[in-house]
């Protein structure tokens, strides 16, 4: 979602102010500005479109100031334009902030301030902020804006200037990330650590309702009651290479190719020497599991799927019901969550706000809670009651990719380990789990030796108006993976259907011009599967099978076949998947679309 940075130091601010928000592109977003002190005031630069519109536009008119904040915009209060882009200022540009989130109550502020004789200049909640802090100012920025948090509802991130007082910025949070990278005669403000992480690798990760008071020399962090905190500094392990395409064309070619290497960093700490499953932070025993009786797994999209995925595993290991919930719906759904329930929730950002607000409803409905994540810190992992962390490293690229199969791991080693501590599972499963959890990175390389092959099946499918992802059982939600992947990175319409369930009405959509992708790698459907297949081969459609290398079956009923390892059915979907990506990549690539940062769609969502 928005992109915050700001700077304070020896430096041009605008050279880190641009360089952050280019680190943070990836977040996608619709507009962007800088706000920088000078001559003895803010000056206000600010472009709709790419980056790049903004940085010529500061090359015809530099700014030469050390202190500033910046933003790139996702739209959600007023359309993409100059005007809407932020930072905003108050009536002089007294008082300018950036700001991610929504403010809710902003309707009936702005309302009060224009009977003040405040004049507003853009359609955004968060002008709001700036006109309150000039009409709440008292002489104190820290003191004003204080007053100001105390009046606005929503979740934000924001980072305020006070042109009284330039030689500082205040920033606070609810919700929303912001950490703090702290320099040498600098210091600096961002929504996510690859903005700071050329600058500097020492950061303070800020908590809900904290503020701090940034200078040059000094960083200063409060509580909501005013009280000083003493922050933990941390310290960013990750290489900046890290957060960069190392040679690749796009982050999401680099990051489907990561994956062996993710998988081995999420896995192996989580196996014992004796063949078993581990989980160090995780103080669960025989009797605390038997005080669960059902668990709930909520989450959005891709990692929603990850959830799908796991019921079955979960079920199977555990006997334990399992309810899987896409997290914007769960809080309205009068939920039957109790004090036995166990929350799982999934979230590659940790920070996407409607599975922060479910994990709240679940959490204040008794239930205890589980993070899955891959973003240390993260408002999500911080909210769970205990945090497991996917080691894919950073994800960039808006589409999904490592982190869902990192998410896959860490959930069917979670059910192995609930079914070992419940005996529910014999030791001899546990045992060959793991040694197909050992070998399970090397079966993704040679999957992805499919590369150029579904570079080919990409060139026939982008003819294509609708493809359907057919799968039964596991093999199901797998498609809807399939399926969310090639519309959110080649725009073409896909859909994913349970195979049995086509002939009851669905079937109808099929032609010979409707190209059909079935994942068929589970035993107890597969006879099954193969009649859902020649259902849709009799209406003329072209079949591509993804399935193991030695189903010669397969081979008979389909056009043409991906051939995966022949592994566990519990570990397929972490293979199967896999071809799926790289179709969803080339057939965007080829259709000449940014697949790292596809239209209308952000990396991280912090808006309901
Ligand atoms: C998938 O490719 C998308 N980027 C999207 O569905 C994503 O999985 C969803 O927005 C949830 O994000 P999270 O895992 O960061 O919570």
């Amino acid at each position: 979602m928005c992109g915050i940075v700001g700077y304070v130091g020896d430096g041009k601010a605008s050279d880190f102010l641009i360089e952050g928000l280019r680190r943070l592109e990836y977040r996608g977003y619709d507009s962007s500005g800088i706000a920088v002190f000078e001559n003895g005031k803010i000056e206000i630069k600010k472009k709709q479109g790419r980056l790049i519109n903004l940085e010529n536009l500061i090359k015809e008119m530099p700014v030469s100031g050390h202190i500033g904040i910046g933003h790139t915009r996702w739209a959600t209060h007023g359309k993409p334009s100059d005007i809407n882009a932020h930072p905003h200022g108050d009536s002089h540009n007294r008082f300018v902030v950036v700001h991610n989130g929504i403010i809710e109550n902003y309707m009936e502020l702005k309302k009060k301030l224009i009977q003040k004789g405040h004049t507003f200049k853009s359609e955004t909640d968060t002008e709001v902020v700036a006109h309150l802090a000039e009409d709440l100012d008292d002489g104190d920025f820290l003191s004003t804006i204080k007053k100001v948090l105390s009046v606005i509802d929503g979740s934000y991130s924001l980072v305020f200037m006070d042109a009284e007082q330039p030689d500082t910025l205040i920033c606070t949070k609810k919700d929303n990330p912001l950490i703090i990278g702290l320099g040498e005669k600098e210091n600096f403000i961002a929504s996510d650590i690859p903005a700071v992480i050329n600058y500097t690798r020492r950061i303070y990760i800020l908590n809900d309702g904290e503020i701090a008071v940034v200078k040059k020399d000094s960083v200063h962090v409060y509580d909501a009651d005013g009280l000083p905190v003493s922050k933990k500094v941390q310290e960013i392990t990750w290489s900046a290479e890290a957060a960069e395409k190392n040679g690749y064309p796009h982050f999401m070619m680099k990051e489907i190719y990561e994956q062996p290497k993710a998988i081995y960093d999420t896995i192996h700490i989580h196996l014992t020497k004796d063949g078993e499953v581990k989980f160090d932070n995780l103080n669960w025993t025989k009797n605390s599991l038997e005080s669960i009786d059902n668990i709930l797994i909520t989450a959005c999209g891709t990692a929603y799927h990850a959830g799908l995925v796991a019921k079955h595993y979960i079920e199977q290991f555990t006997k334990i019901p399992v309810q899987v919930e896409i997290a914007s719906e769960y809080r309205y759904s009068k939920p039957l969550t109790t004090a036995r329930t166990l929350c799982i929730v999934v979230s590659q950002s940790g920070e996407t706000i409607d599975t922060l607000a479910a994990l709240k409803e679940a959490k204040r409905l008794g239930a205890q809670s589980i993070a899955i994540t891959n973003s240390i810190g993260s408002s999500i992992a911080r909210e769970s009651d205990a945090a497991i962390y996917t080691l894919a490293g950073p994800e960039i690229a808006v589409a999904s990719t490592k982190a869902y199969t990192t998410q896959l791991v860490i959930l069917l080693l979670l059910s192995l380990y609930m079914g070992q501590l419940k005996e529910t599972i014999s030791k001899e499963l546990v045992h060959h789990m793991v040694e197909e959890f050992k070998v399970l990175p090397k079966q993704i390389e040679k999957v992805l030796t499919e590369n150029k092959h579904m570079e080919k099946v990409a060139q026939r499918f982008i003819q294509a108006e609708d493809i359907f992802y057919l799968g039964r059982s596991i093999d199901y939600a797998i498609a809807m993976e399939g399926a969310l992947k090639l519309k959110e990175i080649s725009y073409i319409h896909a859909e994913a259907y349970a195979a049995g369930e086509l002939k009851h009405g669905t079937l109808a959509l099929i032609t010979p011009d409707t190209p059909i992708i079935a994942v068929a790698t589970q035993e107890e459907v597969m006879a099954k599967m193969y009649s859902n297949i020649e259902e849709v081969r009799a209406r003329g459609a072209e079949v591509l099978g993804i399935g193991y290398d030695d189903d010669a079956e397969l081979e008979k009923y389909t056009t043409e076949i991906v051939k995966i390892p022949r592994v566990d059915e519990f570990i397929s979907p972490i293979l199967s998947v896999i071809p799926m990506q790289l179709l969803a990549y080339y057939t965007g690539i080829k259709k000449g679309n940014d697949v790292d940062k596809p239209r209308n769609l952000a990396k991280s969502v912090t808006v309901e």
